[in-house]
């Protein structure tokens, strides 16, 4: 029986509603490392915001490391239980007993899921518990809420994913250094990307687990981590990324799992993308999944793919979820003013006579509304002159004056024309 069905069940709650006024919900939390520090801190931040929208205010009630705690303890004391111990020994073990006595589950553990996913399924099934696992594939990137919940009407033909941000990192730092594979993997070392034994990430098995559980999840099939087919990037040389690039190629780990004539193809592999593919432009550590179906078309989320505050976000979106009942209304919006004057990046492309002083000219004037010139080229000669400049981020009402005073010029031949710049790198 869900937790929340034996008390007082919610309907709509006030924001206002105070922790005091509140029923605690007990979260046990097996494992207290990288992801589950993250979570309880992320936790305690948060539960007052939770309590205000969902009723219950999330609470620890146990801790279980190999130092501390008693997991029989903590079962019997919880509502629901966070596994994020890792691998399956005694993980495993946790999570039947947690299920089978009708507790939710909520884990980030992909190896779990992809060797022993069935089991645990079942006994989910055959409880009524939940088993949540976001975090198992991808991070903080939602790509199992969106499988399982926002496409559950679509027929998925395929995913494709970049789910190891280790070997993205190390790809795009040979793609942007020219370094080579030994080169990158120390510097993703150095940089924390990187585990001291890199194995499970650049042989592809850890791309391999997670394949395997978005397969199970997008076309409703049992596929085991050992069905997996994967080839690493231990062999990939700085030269196959200097050609690629030439080409206008990237060189990505690419999990894939689709739908053939014949059955489905799960795999996991390096592959070249031409620049327009949407996971071509997903750098460094980021991870991203790609959805294609008839009915849609294609979806590509992409964010962080690991990191202890990221994981743990991915790890409390699902306690939230599991808390919220079925017959949950969001509260009333509350209004926020809403601001049009902000700073941006700009492009600017003037056309000019071409005579000595106009750039001096244009740049004085930006100069004086506080504008500061980032790139500039000057292009053409005699009617065909023109400046095409990128300006740093400033309040958009004082370049629109600057783009203003210029226009009046009179050596500008055309209505100056300005473009947003987005100068933000994600990796
Ligand atoms: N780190 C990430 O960025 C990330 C991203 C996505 C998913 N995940 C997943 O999240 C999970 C946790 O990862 P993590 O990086 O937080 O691991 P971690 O830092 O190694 O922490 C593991 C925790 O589990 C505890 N533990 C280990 N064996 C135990 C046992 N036999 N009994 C009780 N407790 C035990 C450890 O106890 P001690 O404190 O006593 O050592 C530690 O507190 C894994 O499934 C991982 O794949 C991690």
């Amino acid at each position: 029986m869900p937790a929340w069905s034996c008390g007082v069940r919610p309907t709509t709650i006030s924001p206002s509603v105070t922790a005091s006024h509140t029923r605690p919900f007990r979260v046990g939390l097996l494992g207290h490392g990288t992801v589950g520090g993250a979570f309880e801190r992320l936790l305690e931040e948060r539960a007052d915001a939770i309590a205000g929208v969902v009723g219950r205010r999330p609470e620890i009630c146990g801790v279980l490391t190999r130092s501390r705690g008693d997991f029989g303890e903590i079962l019997e004391r919880s509502d629901l239980v966070v596994e994020l111990i890792g691998g399956t020994d005694p993980a495993l073990e946790y999570a039947l007993r947690c299920l089978r006595s009708g507790k939710h589950l909520v884990t980030a553990n992909k190896q779990l899921l992809s060797r022993h996913g069935e089991e645990l399924f079942e006994a989910a099934g055959e409880s009524g518990a939940q088993l949540r696992y976001e975090a198992a594939v991808a991070g903080v990137v939602p790509a199992i809420r969106v499988i399982g919940e926002s496409l559950a009407g679509a027929h998925i033909e395929r995913v494709h994913g970049i789910v190891n941000g280790t070997t993205n990192f190390i790809l795009t730092a040979m793609e942007r250094t020219g370094a080579s594979y030994e080169e990158a993997l120390s510097e993703a070392q150095a940089l924390g990307y990187a585990e001291a034994d890199p194995t499970e990430d650049v042989t592809g098995k850890d791309a391999a687990a997670k394949m395997a559980i978005l397969a199970r999840l997008a076309f409703g099939t049992p596929v085991h981590l050992d069905e997996v087919p994967c080839e690493g990037i231990e062999s990939i040389t700085a030269e196959d990324i200097a050609y690629a690039k030439e080409l206008g190629l990237s060189l990505k780990l690419i999990g894939s799992a689709e739908r053939r004539a014949d059955g489905l193809s799960v795999q996991v592999y390096p592959a070249f993308l031409y620049g327009g593919h949407p996971l071509a432009a997903v750098n460094g550590s980021f991870n991203a999944v790609t959805i294609e179906s008839p009915a849609i078309t294609e979806i590509t989320l992409s964010g962080p793919g690991a990191g202890g505050s990221q994981t743990a976000s991915a790890v409390l979106g699902d306690v939230v979820s599991a808390m919220i009942p079925p017959s949950y209304n969001p509260p009333p919006a509350e209004p926020q003013p809403l601001v049009s004057d902000v700073e941006s990046a700009f492009y600017l492309h003037v056309e000019v006579a071409d005579r000595p002083g106009v750039l001096a000219q244009v740049a004085e004037i930006l100069g004086l509304q506080g504008v500061s010139i980032k790139s500039v080229v000057q292009k053409g000669i005699g009617e065909d002159a023109r400046l095409a400049m990128v300006m740093h981020a400033v309040l958009e009402s004082r370049f629109r004056a600057a783009v203003d005073l210029i226009e009046r010029l009179d050596f500008v031949r055309a209505p100056p024309r300005v473009i947003h710049v987005i100068e933000e790198v994600f990796e």
